[in-house]
């Protein structure tokens, strides 16, 4: 039997999300420029959300691009945000042919105009898709975020609008720019590394999370259905015990 035909198809993450890391590794590792790393690191994306839909996940967010990353090299972060731009232009076929939505996170105003008007564009051509929403964070920095949410929360209250005892889970989650999502079920990080770099802190405070060896160009269907079979075998009890859980 298949890793894939393991799969419970009822008990798929709602919400998963990736850090996707290793580009620049795997490039290296096999002679080429980091760029080739990033153009590969595409195609894994595609596979991995065009099967994420397949499959019935509804809420896929990956870390495109944090705010920390606008510290590469110059050349670095132009071949990205190029990189961005023709993706973009390509894939609305198989955002179409897949019927996913595409969104967005991330102080997206720090990103070039080029790369906005085209973010927009597909975004707004892809509004009435409703298989999977896949959500890119670009110039995306969780704390920054929370500390905008948290600004949003203060003007609310100076004006008059809201109570500061009104201020409670629900108040700040729907101030995140992942406001209407629901939680991270399931975070995975590619490349063997152990962190979680500013992504998403509030949102998998209950996540379970999955790191896996495999640098990012080479994750495909097969990866993603072995880190689901995982995520299955895990018992998510939320602060209760075991034997509530199988109660
Ligand atoms: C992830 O791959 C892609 C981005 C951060 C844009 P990296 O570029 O971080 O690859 P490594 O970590 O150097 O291998
Ligand atoms: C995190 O990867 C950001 C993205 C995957 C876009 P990095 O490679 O930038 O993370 P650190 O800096 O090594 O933690
Ligand atoms: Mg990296």
């Amino acid at each position: 039997m298949s890793v894939k035909d393991r799969l419970d198809i009822k008990q798929l993450p709602e919400h998963m999300a990736i850090i996707m890391d290793g580009n620049g590794r795997w490039a290296k590792g096999k002679g080429f420029l980091r760029a080739i790393g990033h153009e590969n690191g595409v195609s894994a994306l595609r596979k991995t959300a065009t099967e994420c839909a397949s499959i019935g996940i509804p809420y896929l967010t990956v870390y495109a691009f944090s705010s920390e990353n606008w510290n590469r090299p110059k050349k670095e972060v132009d071949t990205l945000m190029t990189l961005l731009v023709s993706s973009l232009k390509k894939e609305l076929k198989t955002l179409a042919k897949n019927n996913i939505r595409l969104s967005a996170i991330g102080n997206l105003q720090a990103l070039p105009k080029k790369c906005l008007k085209e973010l927009t564009e597909v975004m707004e051509q892809t509004k009435h898709h409703d298989r999977m929403t896949l959500t890119l964070a670009l110039s995306y920095g969780s704390q920054d975020e929370i500390i905008t949410a948290t600004k949003a929360i203060a003007q609310q209250v100076a004006d008059g609008k809201l109570a500061v005892n009104q201020i409670d889970q629900n108040i700040f989650s729907n101030n995140l720019f992942t406001a209407g999502m629901p939680a991270v079920d399931l975070l995975i990080r590619t490349s063997g590394e152990y962190r979680i770099s500013n992504f998403l802190l509030w949102q998998i405070a209950y996540a379970e999370l999955v790191f896996c060896p495999v640098l990012w160009p080479e994750f495909n269907e097969n990866e993603l259905h072995k880190v689901l079979l995982e995520f299955q075998q895990r018992e998510r009890r939320f602060g209760k015990t075991s034997e509530q859980i199988n109660s």
